[in-house]
C-alpha cells in the first residue's frame, strides 16, 4: 500500500478537494482506495457523505489504539473506496499525541496493519501545524502540497515546505515530495488571471526541483461532481481531471502500484 498525504499549512488550499477527486480516480481505475479524515474539521468525511454515529470507532479510536484499524474503516458510497472517517472529537488526540513518545509515528504505524488491504491510502490533513499534521505528514510515502493560486497559497507553500524540511532532517520524513498542485487557477477564457499567472510561477521558483502538476481550475464543476457524487467526466467536464490524471502518470512510473483482487 502507498501512502499519499495531502499538506498545505493554511484552509482552502485544495487539500480536501485534491484527496477526494483523487481517490475516486485512482478507484475507477480498479485500485483499493482507504482515505483517511484527519482533520478534525472533517470536510473529507463529509464529501464522501459518511455520517459517523455516537457509538461508531472513528479515526480518533484508531489513533488511540481502542480499536483495531479495521473496525475504524468503512465503505463508502463509491466502488473500490473505503473511509477512516473524523468528527471533531478528534480534536482531543493533539494532546494524546503530544504526551506519546514519537506520536508523528502514530498514524504511520497503525496504517501498516492494513497494508495489504489496500493499494493506495490517501490521507486529508488539517491546516495547521498541530501534531495530528505532522503525523499525516509522516505516514506519507508521498506528498502533495496543493497551494491556491494567489499570494496566500505560495505563503502556506513556503511554511509547508519548511515543514518538511524540518521533518526530513530529524528522519522523522522519510518520503518524497510527489508534486505542488495549484488550486483555483483563474482564466477568463483563454486568458489567465494575472494573480494565477504571477503566483503559479513563484511556486516553480519556491519549489525548485518539485514537479508542479495541471492546476486545478478555478470552477464551480468540481463542488458539483461532489454534492451529485458524479465525477468530472460524467459532467461532461473531463479535462478537469487532468491534474489527478498527471498523479497518478507519476505515480505508476515510479510504483509498482498493484491492483488488488477483489
Ligand atoms: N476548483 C475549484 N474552484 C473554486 N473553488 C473550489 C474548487 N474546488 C473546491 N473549491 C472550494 O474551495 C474551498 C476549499 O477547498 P478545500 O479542498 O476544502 O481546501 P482545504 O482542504 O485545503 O481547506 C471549498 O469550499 C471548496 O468547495
Ligand atoms: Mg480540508
Amino acid at each position: 500500500m502507498l501512502t499519499i498525504t495531502a499538506a498545505s499549512l493554511a484552509g482552502g488550499q485544495g487539500k480536501t478537494t485534491s484527496c477526494f477527486f483523487l481517490a475516486r480516480a485512482l478507484a475507477k481505475l480498479g485500485y483499493k482506495v482507504l482515505m483517511v479524515d484527519a482533520d478534525p474539521q472533517s470536510s473529507l468525511t463529509l464529501y464522501l457523505g459518511h455520517e459517523v454515529e455516537a457509538n461508531q470507532p472513528t479515526l480518533l479510536e484508531v489513533l488511540k489504539k481502542q480499536v483495531a484499524v479495521e473496525d475504524g474503516i468503512y465503505e463508502s458510497n463509491y466502488p473500490n473506496l473505503w473511509l477512516i472517517p473524523s468528527d471533531d472529537g478528534l480534536e482531543v488526540i493533539q494532546e494524546y499525541l503530544s504526551s506519546t513518545a514519537m506520536g508523528e509515528l502514530v498514524l504511520k504505524k497503525r496504517l501498516k496493519e492494513v497494508r495489504d488491504l489496500f493499494d493506495v491510502c490517501i490521507v486529508d490533513s488539517p491546516p495547521q501545524r498541530t501534531q495530528i499534521c505532522l503525523t499525516a505528514i509522516v505516514a506519507a510515502d508521498e506528498l502533495l502540497i496543493p497551494a491556491e493560486s494567489s499570494s496566500k497559497g505560495l505563503h502556506s507553500l513556503v511554511r509547508t515546505l519548511q515543514l518538511v524540511d524540518e521533518l526530513k532532517s530529524v528522519d522523522a520524513f522519510e518520503g518524497s515530495i510527489l508534486g505542488i498542485v495549484p488550486f483555483r487557477d483563474k482564466w477568463l477564457g483563454r486568458t489567465q488571471a494575472k494573480r494565477s499567472q504571477v503566483s503559479i510561477q513563484d511556486m516553480k521558483e519556491v519549489g525548485i526541483g518539485i514537479l508542479v502538476v495541471p492546476s486545478i481550475l478555478e470552477s464551480e464543476r468540481y463542488k458539483q461532481a461532489i454534492d451529485t457524487g458524479r465525477t468530472l467526466e460524467e459532467l461532461g467536464y473531463p479535462d478537469l481531471e487532468l491534474p489527478f490524471q498527471k498523479i497518478i502518470e507519476v505515480l505508476e512510473k515510479k510504483w509498482l502500484l498493484n491492483k488488488t483482487n477483489p
